[in-house]
């Protein structure tokens, strides 16, 4: 490979763009402005989940098609956030919409199951080797299941997790998911480090952190946690700070030394699955977990989660569970007694939503869309890994499947202490460039760009020749 002479950029050259950028957002997006300073007076931060604002307010937007959005003054936008990675079906494909409308008609949520759940939960076996799986709300809620029925199965109480990953907004795993500096401790014994107000301390006790691609430390954690740890959770790439995927062998050596303690190997595959792969990253890695968690993709742009794996484990929702629990909370019926793990949930394989995973798995993200997506993830990575050469910009781009980014660093990132050094300003006035132009990414740093099988490939090379133009500005 070619050695590429990377430069230094000129910082004030860069911060013009920013400012002159944001500038030009605040200009044409007024309506957004006006907007968000409404619902700052009903809601905290103006928005229902912290994820959705940025500075200096979000766009809102009025309507999405295909790859496109519109937002609320009108402006057009070639979407590669994809609603953080939910929307590998793009917006609103004919066949979601023609689902969703018949079942609407239909009625919409019952108490009594129907015939939908099955039929997905059939679907997801086939693609992951699963033998069970159950549905929740969300990508939170699945991760939360799937601990829970880890720790009913082993009698264990701590989770080993990564630093760096990201697995939901429960106290169990909002923990060290991109901790200061100051806080983070010895590489090789990593400190559990909340990552918000209000987290007991007795729920990150048991929370055990390790390095992502470190397996020789991975290894001494669990000999130190000799019989403590139910779960390991892991995302198989770390597609929350950008995109790291797993050196060869780590993922195989997780599975070895999940077996050989006992321990439930959990896969996060509310991003990869059905995304990198027809069997997300269980089928990308051949690495078979004990359960995972799916969300996202999986429900077409409807709040879905799921979770499921092997007979053994998931069973212990049926009876069989070690864990010992509080007598007093056993009272109805659905809870089944001490040995069962409870999983419930008013809305859990709602109809409506299990019309729409049914449509988007069956008939949108089907097998042979898998290469496609795959080939224009590389072709918007090549571009603009030739586009970063030409300059000799302190960049990268990678991609797993249709899921890519360009990473301002001058190194490969293999782990989160890797991803601090991250260039935010560089980021920054890329982000707004290509927002002004029509091109839109994900607003932060650490999330990447989603192709839909509802892209063209002139719409990735679009997106090239506006990355082109920034780039020759910012090289100047
Ligand atoms: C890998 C991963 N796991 C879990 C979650 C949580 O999913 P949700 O936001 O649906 O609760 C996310 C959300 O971004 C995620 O990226």
């Amino acid at each position: 490979m070619a050695v590429v002479e990377r430069r230094e950029v000129d910082r004030a050259r860069v911060k013009a763009i920013v400012a002159r950028e944001e500038a030009a957002y605040r200009a044409r997006t007024p309506r957004s402005a006006e907007l968000h300073e409404r619902a700052r007076r009903s809601m905290p931060l103006g928005v229902a989940s912290s994820f959705q604002t940025y500075e200096p307010y979000p766009l809102f937007i009025r309507e999405g098609r295909g790859s496109r959005m519109w937002d609320v003054d009108g402006n057009e936008y070639l979407d590669f956030d994809m609603a953080l990675g939910v929307l590998a079906a793009g917006h609103s494909h004919p066949a979601f919409v023609e689902a969703v409308q018949a079942r609407a008609a239909l009625g919409t949520a019952f108490t009594f199951p129907s015939e939908e759940q099955a039929l997905v939960a059939e679907e997801l076996k086939r693609r992951f080797r699963a033998d069970l799986i159950r549905f929740s709300n969300s990508g939170t809620e699945a991760t939360m299941d799937a601990i829970r029925v880890a720790r009913g199965y082993t009698g264990r109480e701590k989770i080993v997790k990564f630093e760096g990953g990201y697995h939901g907004h429960h106290d169990d795993v909002l923990i060290s998911i991109q901790p200061p500096r100051a806080s983070m401790g010895d590489a090789s014994t990593p400190n559990s480090v909340p990552a918000s107000a209000g987290i007991p301390r007795s729920r990150i006790a048991d929370t055990v952190i390790a390095p992502f691609n470190q397996p020789e430390i991975v290894e001494q954690i669990l000999d130190r946690h000799r019989g403590e740890i139910a779960a390991i959770i892991v995302e198989a790439v770390q597609f929350n700070i950008g995109v790291v995927p797993p050196e060869p062998g780590f993922l195989e050596r997780l599975r070895e030394l999940a077996t050989a303690h006992d321990i439930v190997l959990i896969f996060d595959e509310v991003k990869t699955g059905v995304v990198i792969a027809y069997g997300g990253a269980v089928e990308y890695y051949g690495v078979q977990p004990d359960l995972f968690c799916l969300a996202k993709s999986i429900g077409g742009g409807t709040p879905i989660g799921a979770f499921g794996g092997s007979e053994a484990v998931m069973r212990v929702i049926e009876g069989g569970a070690k864990a010992p629990l509080i007598e007093s909370g056993l009272a109805h019926s659905s809870f089944g007694g001490a040995a069962r793990v409870a999983h419930m949930g008013t809305m859990n394989g709602s109809p409506l939503v299990m019309a729409a995973a049914l449509a988007v798995l069956t008939k949108v993200l089907t097998p042979d869309v898998y290469p496609r997506l795959q080939a224009m993830g590389d072709r918007l990575t090549a571009g603009s890994q030739e586009i970063i050469d030409q300059f000799g910009l302190p960049a990268y781009a990678i991609n797993v499947g249709p899921k890519g980014i360009v990473m301002f660093a001058p190194q490969r990132v293999t782990g989160y202490r890797d991803f601090i050094g991250l260039d935010d300003e560089l980021w920054a006035s890329s982000f707004w460039y290509l927002a002004n132009r029509g091109i839109l990414l994900p607003p932060a740093t650490d999330d990447q760009w989603t192709i839909s099988v509802q892209h063209t490939e002139a719409e990735v090379d679009r997106y090239l020749a506006v990355f082109r133009a920034w780039a020759a500005e910012v090289a100047g």
